[in-house]
């Protein structure tokens, strides 16, 4: 069973090799996909303080009858938290609204804020956010600390000055996107690969050619998706809140040939997200 699987990360904490992502689902529906998820056998749950849902997955964890030494929480500091101050606020506040003692992983959401993604030097402010994130490392408020969206120049600029190098880069990974040359950066810094949006966020249900494939393992487009993220050896980290989907995600007990895997590997990037075009994320950027 996949919720038996985990990696470990580079300071030693085991994390589920599948999550359950939960940008959309609003507040007040959080808990309760979080204890659907948590009755299913999910173990791992990513939020952030951008989906204002922290509040809610907090009840879902402390509510699902789960031990909470059992589950894995990741939450992402704010965009535009590029000072010490406003991240020593922001973690705290992240503790505080979910309710919990400790977060199992912490990510900086992204090296830029949102309005300005890939565009200004925020260098100093991601070290100065970075040092907030160490020290509540330190003080064993956070298991794991890491980045999301990073380039290698943004993981340089971390790398070359912290004391604790980050454990985990969440990255738009799926068939279609996958940035061969970030990830295998990652792995030579021991930062394990997280894929965000690992069904493109649903764009990739339209595809016909991931379609063909998917039929020829017997498998659904969702299960493809998931299974590829993990063979390239990262966390998946699907977004649902439907208990069939959920089930459905976890039931990936199937391997793709090498040969597929570089076909996919290979795939032509999608036209668009669609109407989610508009989320710097899906802006090609
Ligand atoms: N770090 C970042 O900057 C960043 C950015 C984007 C996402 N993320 C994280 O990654 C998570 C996943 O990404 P995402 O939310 O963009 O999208 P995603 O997981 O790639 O796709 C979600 C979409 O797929 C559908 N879906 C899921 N399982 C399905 C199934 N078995 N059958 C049919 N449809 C299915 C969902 O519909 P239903 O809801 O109806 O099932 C939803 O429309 C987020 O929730 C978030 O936690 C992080």
């Amino acid at each position: 069973m996949i919720f038996e699987e985990h990696y470990t990360l580079s300071n030693g904490v085991d994390i589920p090799k599948l999550g359950l992502g939960t940008w959309f689902i609003p507040d007040d529906h959080a808990a309760d996909a979080v204890c659907q998820a948590a009755a299913l056998g999910y173990r791992h749950i990513d939020t952030a303080q951008a989906y204002a849902n922290e509040r809610g997955v907090g009840e879902g964890i402390c509510t699902c009858g789960v031990a909470r030494n059992e589950l894995f929480v990741t939450t992402k500091l704010a965009a535009e938290a590029k000072t010490y101050a406003k991240a020593v606020q922001a973690i705290d506040g992240s503790l505080e609204t979910l309710g919990l003692d400790y977060i199992d992983l912490m990510l900086i959401h992204s090296p830029q804020p949102w309005n300005d993604f890939r565009g200004g030097d925020y260098a100093q402010g991601n070290r100065d956010a970075w040092r907030a994130m160490e020290e509540a490392y330190q003080a064993g408020k956070l298991r794991a600390i890491g980045i999301s969206n990073f380039k290698e120049q943004d993981m340089e600029n971390i790398l070359s000055s912290c004391t604790v190098a980050p454990m985990v880069n969440q990255l738009l990974v799926h068939i279609g996107n996958t940035p061969q040359s970030l990830m295998e950066y990652c792995q030579r810094n021991n930062i394990l690969v997280e894929a965000y949006s690992p069904i493109a966020h649903g764009e990739i249900l339209k595809s016909a050619q991931v379609t063909a494939m998917a039929d020829t393992y017997h498998v659904t487009v969702p299960q493809l998706c998931i299974r590829y993220a993990l063979q390239l050896g990262a966390v998946a980290l699907p977004k649902t809140a439907n208990p069939e989907h959920m089930k459905e995600n976890a039931d990936v007990n199937f391997v793709i040939s090498d040969q597929d895997m570089e076909a996919l590997k290979q795939m032509k990037p999608l036209k668009d997200y669609g109407e989610f075009s508009v989320f710097p994320v899906f802006s090609g950027k």
